[in-house]
């Protein structure tokens, strides 16, 4: 198979670093871009997951200077990114009656301009090659409402609009785009939620977990690498018609 340059945004942890586990096993070179990708810590517990070294760089998707900067350094190193991955995410919970301006200019910044940064850097590069693959890391929030999370399902309903522009876009170039919607995904940032629910409800992380869990149709919390796989099967040569469409790995829930 070919092996192709892959950027991976928010790739440290979570499903992030789980794709890039998963393009690492297909051959694929690897370049993670994260605030934090600097820090020596990071980059040992990246390292310690992946078992190899990868191009570990810090990258911050809402300015535009380091998403170029990010890019340019990716074409020196290993060459025109083929793949990306925009996996770089926050969510902030907040009532709309009160919610700060802050709260809701970083999640859209982050979570859709973010991506939207991102693929206007790498898009000459899969134009010129006329091969490109853009996965983009959504969440069922995008297609479902839900109270406190006001920002975060805007931003992910706009991934998934920006996702099918991509797609159609890149399509006689080459280039496929689709959005990637789970449910619940058992990463760092769920953490938030545990310590949420721990909270309200007056019960240890333990069985905040459990609420969550027993709150999904098939009664567990998605894990990172189901995820991944979607993304490595979108990247491989087989999936050449898989574009312009929002896949959502729900395990049976609306959220
Ligand atoms: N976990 C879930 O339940 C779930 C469900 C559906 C969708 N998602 C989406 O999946 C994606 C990955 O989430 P996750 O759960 O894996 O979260 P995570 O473990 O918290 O990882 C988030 C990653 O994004 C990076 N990041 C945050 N802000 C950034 C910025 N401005 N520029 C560059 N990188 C940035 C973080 O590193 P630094 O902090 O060092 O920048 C980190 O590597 C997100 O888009 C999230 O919305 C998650």
């Amino acid at each position: 198979m070919t092996t192709r340059t892959a950027i991976i945004t928010g790739g440290t942890t979570g499903i992030g670093l789980a794709c890039a586990k998963a393009l690492i096993a297909r051959g694929h070179d690897v370049a993670i871009g994260a605030r934090r990708a600097g820090d020596g810590a990071v980059q040992s517990s990246v390292r310690d997951v992946l078992g190899t070294e990868v191009l570990l760089a810090a990258l911050d998707v809402v300015d535009r200077a380091s998403v170029d900067g990010f890019v340019a350094r990716v074409v020196d190193a290993l060459g025109a990114p083929a793949i990306l991955v925009n996996a770089a995410g926050i969510y902030h919970e907040a009532f709309l009656h009160d919610h700060s301006d802050a709260a809701w200019d970083d999640q859209i910044e982050v979570n859709l301009s973010g991506a939207f940064r991102m693929t206007r850097a790498v898009m000459p590069h899969m134009i010129a090659a006329g091969w490109g693959r853009i996965a983009n890391i959504a969440s069922t929030a995008g297609s479902k409402g839900e109270r406190g999370y006001a920002a975060y399902c805007a931003s992910k309903a706009g991934l998934i609009g920006l996702s099918k522009a991509t797609a159609v876009e890149g399509a006689p170039h080459g280039i496929s785009c689709i959005a990637v919607s789970p449910t619940w995904v058992e990463t760092p940032m769920m953490e938030n939620a545990f310590d949420r629910i721990a909270t309200a409800q007056g019960i240890p992380r333990d069985a905040a977990r459990a609420v969550i869990a027993g709150s999904n149709p098939q009664g567990r919390i998605v894990q990172p690498a189901e995820v991944a796989a979607l993304v490595d099967f979108f990247c491989s040569d087989s999936a050449l018609g898989l574009t312009n469409v929002d896949i959502q790995i729900n395990a049976g829930a609306d959220w």
